[in-house]
C-alpha cells in the first residue's frame, strides 16, 4: 500500500517537473515549436523581404538538389521568420551550429522563427535522402 503510494507521489512529481520544463523553454527561453501550415497554397517563388532593420522573412523553395534563394546575408542579432516548401519530394532544412531542425513537404508550408545572435556563416544542409544529387543540396545563410 504504501509502495503504491509512492509511486504514485514520485510520479505526479515527475510530472510536474516534465510540465514546468514546457512551460520554461516556451515562456523563459522563448523556444518556439515549427507550424506546418497546411489550408493555404504554398508560395512557388523565394523571397528575401525585409521588414525592418533586423526583421526580416525568408521564403524557401527546397527542391530537387538545391534551397532556394541560394545565399541570404542579414545583420548580426536579426530575427527571421522562414517559410518553406517543396515542390518536388519531402527534403530536410537543418541550420548548423542552430537547434533548427525542420521538413520541407510538397503541399504545406513549414514556419519557424529564429533569431541570428552569433555572426558568422550558417550552412544549411538537406538531411533527408531524397535522391542522387542529395549529399550536395545546401544553402547559407551569412550573418554579418
Ligand atoms: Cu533534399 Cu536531400
Amino acid at each position: 500500500m504504501n509502495a503504491e503510494k509512492l509511486a504514485l507521489s514520485l510520479s505526479s512529481i515527475l510530472l510536474l517537473i516534465f510540465f514546468s520544463l514546457i512551460l520554461y523553454g516556451a515562456y523563459v527561453r522563448n523556444i518556439e515549436l515549427p507550424t506546418c501550415i497546411v489550408n493555404v497554397k504554398p508560395f512557388d517563388k523565394d523571397t528575401i523581404i525585409k521588414i525592418s532593420e533586423n526583421k526580416y522573412e525568408i521564403r524557401y523553395i527546397a527542391r530537387q538538389f538545391s534551397f532556394f534563394p541560394m545565399e541570404v546575408r542579414i545583420p548580426r542579432n536579426s530575427t527571421v521568420d522562414i517559410y518553406l516548401t517543396s515542390p518536388d519530394v519531402i527534403h530536410g532544412f537543418h541550420i548548423e551550429n542552430t537547434n533548427v531542425n525542420v521538413m520541407a513537404i510538397p503541399g504545406a508550408i513549414t514556419y519557424f522563427r529564429y533569431t541570428f545572435k552569433e555572426p558568422g556563416e550558417y550552412r544549411i544542409v538537406c538531411h533527408e535522402y531524397c535522391g542522387l544529387g542529395h549529399q550536395n543540396m545546401m544553402s547559407k545563410i551569412i550573418v554579418e
